[in-house]
């Protein structure tokens, strides 16, 4: 079957992974990238996919309700995948109207055309049935304790509903059930969204899916997110602010098993249903700092762990939450959908990654990226 799908943020982080992946496995497709190019927005992340005949960029904002209209009319789009938001906890604290407008009013932008579109033509395209993917993240449901109900000194062993165990610093998950309790701006606007596209559905009929993620790590991360930020501080010699005492847990996933669940769950996942996807992999943020530096080290040929030194504990974060942990069962038993890189594994691939991509960093430190749209894109 031909689909036409709109990718928006696609020219982010976990966007361009995914735009990546569904240009190279699905060429009877027509996969548009609908991007505002932001800061966070970088097109040199989809060098390598840019002349594919079945891709194509279109700069435009979420929320300009107008060229979103036109453009599902002209391309016959079937389905969107919509990751475009603003995506940092730490600005989101600065600026939290940016947040709102993009997250929230943006995701209603969407829906609306989406909605003006497909309804007459009865949620569907031609013959195709169509689907509005929104990507959320597990931020929405707040934070977990660090507990152990039976006084172990975590982190410890816990069996998951899949049945299998892994280390972890609470006994509680979230799951797809767990109320939402947003915290920071940020998780504040994508909780609003994720209602809105949910509302889409009970009201209009729309069909919807949606899914929350745990923290993504892997290669083009803008550098204000922890991991990025501190491989190119570590390799700059440059001090690695960490929040209180970085004691704060995250469960990581490799970004490229983000990309593959969506794939996934545009494709399968049942209408109307949300997903959770995680790596039951959690970190306290401290022990991941350590791994970066000893990783760094040995890589650049350095006494491993010489930079530890580095480490500056500063001012905690507003708000911060303690502990996310995702429980992402439901997705491995109801789709066979699992992580496919061990931690270790993936960190070791991503710190290799940006050492070996020092160009990518310094043209995005140093703003150069913001260039490639005019340089690249002039007369297309
Ligand atoms: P990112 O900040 O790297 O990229 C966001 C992209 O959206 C950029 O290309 C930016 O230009 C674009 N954008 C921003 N505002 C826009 C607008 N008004 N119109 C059109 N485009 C706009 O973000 P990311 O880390 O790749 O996250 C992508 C999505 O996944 C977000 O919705 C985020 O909430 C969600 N998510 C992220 C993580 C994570 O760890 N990064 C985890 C779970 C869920
Ligand atoms: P971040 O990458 O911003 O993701 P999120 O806030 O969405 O989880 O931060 C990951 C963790 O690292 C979080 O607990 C905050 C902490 N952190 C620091 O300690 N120092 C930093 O400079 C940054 C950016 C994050």
């Amino acid at each position: 079957m031909k689909r036409s799908i709109v990718v928006t943020g696609g020219a982010g982080f976990i966007g361009s992974h995914v735009v990546r992946l569904l240009v190279n496995k699905y060429p009877e497709y027509r996969i548009i990238n609908l991007d505002k190019l932001t800061y966070a927005g970088n097109l040199a992340n989809l060098k390598d996919i840019e002349d594919k005949p079945n891709y194509r960029f279109v700069k435009a904002d979420i929320c300009d309700f107008e060229t979103v209209c036109a453009l599902l009319q002209e391309e016959k789009v079937d389905g969107i995948i919509h990751l475009a938001a603003e995506s940092h906890v730490d600005r989101s604290i600065k600026d939290p109207f940016t947040f709102a407008r993009t997250n929230v009013m943006g995701t209603l932008s969407l829906l609306q055309a989406a909605k003006l579109y497909w309804e007459p033509q009865g949620w569907k395209v031609g013959d195709v049935p169509c689907r509005f993917y929104h990507i959320s993240t597990d931020e929405v449901y707040g934070a977990l304790q660090m507990t152990d109900p039976e006084g172990i000194e975590p982190p410890f062993t816990t069996k998951a509903s899949s049945g299998k165990h892994h280390l972890a610093y609470g006994s509680e998950f979230f799951t797809e059930g767990t109320k939402y309790q947003p915290h920071s701006p940020y998780s504040a606007a994508k909780a609003s969204s994720d209602h809105f596209v949910r509302a889409f559905h009970d009201t209009y009929g729309m069909p919807t899916v949606v899914t929350n993620c745990s923290n993504n790590y892997g290669p083009y991360q803008f550098p204000e997110k922890l991991i990025p930020l501190f491989i190119n501080n570590i390799r700059h010699r440059k001090p690695l602010p960490v929040y209180g005492k970085g004691e704060n847990v995250r469960d990581w996933l490799y970004v490229e098993d983000h990309a593959r669940a969506i794939d996934l769950i545009f494709h399968e996942g049942k209408v109307a249903d949300t997903y959770n996807i995680g790596g039951f992999n959690e970190w306290k943020n401290i022990d991941i700092i350590r791994v970066l530096i000893n990783t760094v080290d040995r890589l650049l040929g350095r006494p491993e762990g010489a930079d530890m030194d580095l480490i500056t504990y500063v001012t905690d974060r507003a708000g911060h939450d303690l502990r996310y942990a995702i429980d992402s069962s439901k997705l491995q038993r109801e789709l066979g959908w699992e992580p496919s890189l061990q931690f270790e594994e993936g960190i070791e691939k991503t710190v290799r990654w940006y050492l070996d991509n020092q160009a990518w960093m310094d043209n995005v430190t140093s703003g150069d990226y913001q260039k490639y749209y005019e340089e690249m894109y002039k007369g297309r």
